[in-house]
């Protein structure tokens, strides 16, 4: 009987059904005797200090219990001293209800302690609060001015650029700019905090790493590891928004600890504007080719935003000097301080905007040189990493641009703009190049086989929606020879063997590879086990001469010789057999080799010229992201990536009132996602990539890289749609129309 197979397999999740049916329990969704309720009571002001705070109506309403504020605050350990957390820009991360000082609207002033959640709201809105105001920027124009170097861009100068852009036969100069993003996962950011007997605390919170915000905990209120336990099992999307620890997790064990209760505090949506997002960007971009398109020199110089609180930035210029040989390249990178929460990570932070933006810019070359948009990309192709003059570990790009092509009919493509249309709507055409980094970091993971016939997997990492669960199981279950169904996995609990939060689409190739080791040294320690029991089938075959298969350790060639995991476990009179290992990042560290996924992204625009709406009725990407553990789990993170990139090119923007500093759309209703009726087709093909050097198991990682290129192939398509290009996104419409 063969064993079946299941990496490569499309399967479903096997977390499914729990979250379909309501029994996957969220951060705010966990019970707890006595639980009270805070609100976090938003500032008014976007800079200056609180001259007054009265918390004596809130206090009266029947059911409150505490009104919290920079006043009556218990004194913590973090107030004596600043704490970094791993995930955090350098400087002096917001200290909620620390002080009289209000760094930007919407920071929390203070927390409203009840008996129920409506009472805590309704009991916040009755906080006064006198503010006195001091002079603020929010308008990232008026930043620019006074804009700064950050430690680094990630990114060296290559020859001489200036030079090479006067001489040069093709030339493209444009200003590209991304409005403010915020993640806008559908759980808000939330935590429940129980407290134990004895005082220890166990905090359901809605994060990307338990044990990061564990590690936060522990310091920022000084207690012992063993004093805090911190879980997110299930997490409804994150995006990057849950790299860092938030302000209402320390809300709840703050007011958990000064009233000796259970606490949970849970964002509202508008209070989703008030902590991290994707910064704006102005990038300028000048490009020069010879007449076959070829390029001879690229100037990219860009600026984000960042908070005056924190430096954050993000490597934005290096993308286009990664993507295609040219040998003059000057890349400059600054940011700009505005009165703002800090930005932060979001999905394929730098590369998202970086990339998009630089990826217009090659297509207003392309129409430059007279050349097609995707001609120009094969004929500045490179095999090295042209920005460290590295081999790559595996680029299969060029499959990615044909194969996408060929699904995408791109030779049926007429190449002048306002030349295809349908009926009343214009047509276009567009494509663009998309890249990520693949990444594996050190991670570790246990593998227990138990009496009741089931392997348990179990590591810290998250599953933030992307399929760790379900792929996890995929690859215990090939390396021990199991049903899927066999394999339980436990994951988002700080006290599991130690993985890396789940960002930077490491988490398949670094947890991935722990599990696979894990696995691998349990079937070791059977083999022993199973060799050592009397009158063993095995006899003295040596580990190399077995394969574990249908639940057996077995001889190879001969499965009739065979002992079952359940009979290892019974002879040895142990309650169960487990192993644990931590997997490091291999060979391709050592030796220099640049590591990247990529991909051929192509979209179609339909415009309606009087309306100014765009419809984008299919998006093809072609990705070559190594090897692919589930089909299906990989496809969606990729089409998810294609969505975002798609509210990137069209519709996501934050509006803010600069005269008060205010965000005007904290909400869904006015701050745009794509819906189900924004999308139509979207096709993925995965393109073949071994790769055995960024992780043992092959794999490059997923979650990020549909959204880079995605919102670039559609801002091209609408100018070959509409002849009109629009260096601005979101394209909305009054930009079309105006
Ligand atoms: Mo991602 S922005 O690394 O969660």
């Amino acid at each position: 009987m063969a064993t079946t197979v299941h990496i490569g397999e499309p399967l479903s999740r096997i977390d499914g059904i729990a979250k379909v049916t309501g029994a996957a329990r969220y951060a705010a969704e966990h019970p707890a005797d006595g639980l009270l309720h805070g609100f976090a009571v938003s500032g008014a002001i976007a800079k200056g200090r609180i001259a007054a705070i009265d918390g004596s109506a809130a206090l009266a309403v029947p059911g409150v219990v505490e009104v919290v504020t920079h006043l009556n605050r218990p004194h913590v350990a973090w107030l004596d001293r600043s704490y970094q957390d791993d995930a955090g820009p350098p400087g002096s991360p917001l200290r909620p209800l620390y002080d009289d000082k209000i760094h930007f609207s919407g920071q929390p002033v203070a927390l409203v302690v009840a008996e129920s959640p409506e009472i805590a709201r309704y009991a916040a809105s009755l906080v006064a609060v006198d503010y006195e105001s001091e002079p603020h920027n929010t308008d990232f124009d008026a930043g620019l001015a006074d804009r700064r170097e950050p430690r680094g861009s990630g990114a060296e100068d290559r020859g001489e650029a200036e030079g090479a852009l006067e001489s040069a036969p093709v030339r493209i100069d444009g200003d590209y700019r991304l409005a403010r993003e915020y993640h806008n996962p559908i759980e808000m950011h939330a935590s429940t905090a129980i407290l134990e007997d004895g005082g220890r605390l166990t905090v359901y919170d809605k994060n990307q790493g338990s044990q990061n915000v564990q590690a936060y905990l522990a310091s920022v209120f000084n207690l012992a590891d063993g004093e805090v336990r911190v879980l997110n099992p299930f997490v409804g999307g994150a995006f990057g928004s849950g790299l860092r620890p938030h302000y209402q997790v320390y809300l709840a064990v703050l007011a958990a600890r000064m009233l000796g209760r259970s606490v949970r505090v849970v964002m509202t949506r508008q209070q989703m504007f008030t902590h991290t997002h994707r910064p704006e960007c102005l990038e300028c971009v000048s490009l020069a080719a010879d007449e076959n398109g070829r390029l001879s020199a690229m100037m990219i110089d860009a600026t984000t935003a960042t908070s005056r609180l924190e430096s954050y930035s993000e490597s934005i210029v290096k993308w286009g000097a990664t993507a295609y040989a040219c040998e003059n390249a000057k890349l400059d990178y600054a940011i700009a301080e505005l009165d703002t929460a800090t930005p932060g990570d979001m999905r394929a932070p730098g590369a998202a905007t970086g990339m998009n933006l630089f990826e217009i810019a090659m297509d207003e070359l392309a129409y430059a040189a007279g050349i097609d948009p995707l001609e120009l990309r094969l004929v500045n192709y490179s095999d090295r990493d042209p920005l460290r003059d590295a081999p790559y570990t595996s680029k299969a790009l060029m499959s990615a641009y044909t194969q996408g092509a060929a699904r995408f009919g791109w030779d049926r493509r007429s190449p002048v703009p306002r030349s295809m249309r349908e009926g009343r709507e214009l047509v276009g055409w567009g494509v663009a190049t998309g890249m990520w980094v693949a990444m594996m970091v050190e991670a570790s993971a246990r593998a227990t086989f138990g009496s009741d016939g089931r392997l348990e997997i179990a590591s810290a990492t998250s599953d933030i929606g992307t399929g760790t669960y379900t792929i996890m199981a995929q690859i215990a279950a090939d390396t021990l020879g199991l049903p899927v169904e066999r394999v339980t996995v436990k994951l988002g609990d700080s006290r599991l063997p130690t993985a890396p939060i789940e960002g930077g689409s490491c988490t398949a190739a670094s947890v991935g590879a722990a599990v696979q080791l894990a696995c691998r040294s349990l079937a070791g320690k059977l083999h022993g086990l199973a060799s050592a029991m009397a009158g063993s089938p095995l006899g003295s075959t040596a580990l190399d001469g077995v394969e574990f298969a249908d639940g057996s350790v077995r001889v190879k060639g001969d499965p009739s010789r065979a002992v079952a995991y359940d009979d290892i476990l019974r002879a040895s009179g142990q309650p169960s057999i487990a192993a644990e290992e931590t997997a490091r990042p291999g060979r391709s560290r050592r030796n220099g080799k640049s590591q990247y996924s990529h991909s051929a992204v192509f979209a179609e625009v339909r415009v309606d010229e009087e309306l100014g709406v765009v419809r984008v009725p299919r998006i093809v990407c072609a990705a070559a992201a190594g090897r692919i553990i589930n089909p299906k789990t990989a496809g969606s993170q990729l089409a998810g990536g294609i969505v975002m990139g798609l509210g990137m090119a069209l519709q996501e923007e934050t509006l803010t009132d600069h005269r008060i500093g205010r965000i005007m759309n904290h909400n869904l209703a006015e701050y745009h996602v794509p819906v189900n009726a924004d999308v139509q087709e979207i096709e993925v093909i995965f393109v073949d990539e071994p790769d055995p050097e960024v992780s043992p198991l092959g794999v490059k990682g997923v979650g990020e890289l549909g959204i880079v290129g995605t919102a670039a192939a559609i801002a091209n398509a609408i100018f070959h749609a509409t002849g009109k290009r629009i260096r601005e996104l979101p394209i909305t419409i009054d930009k079309l129309l105006g």
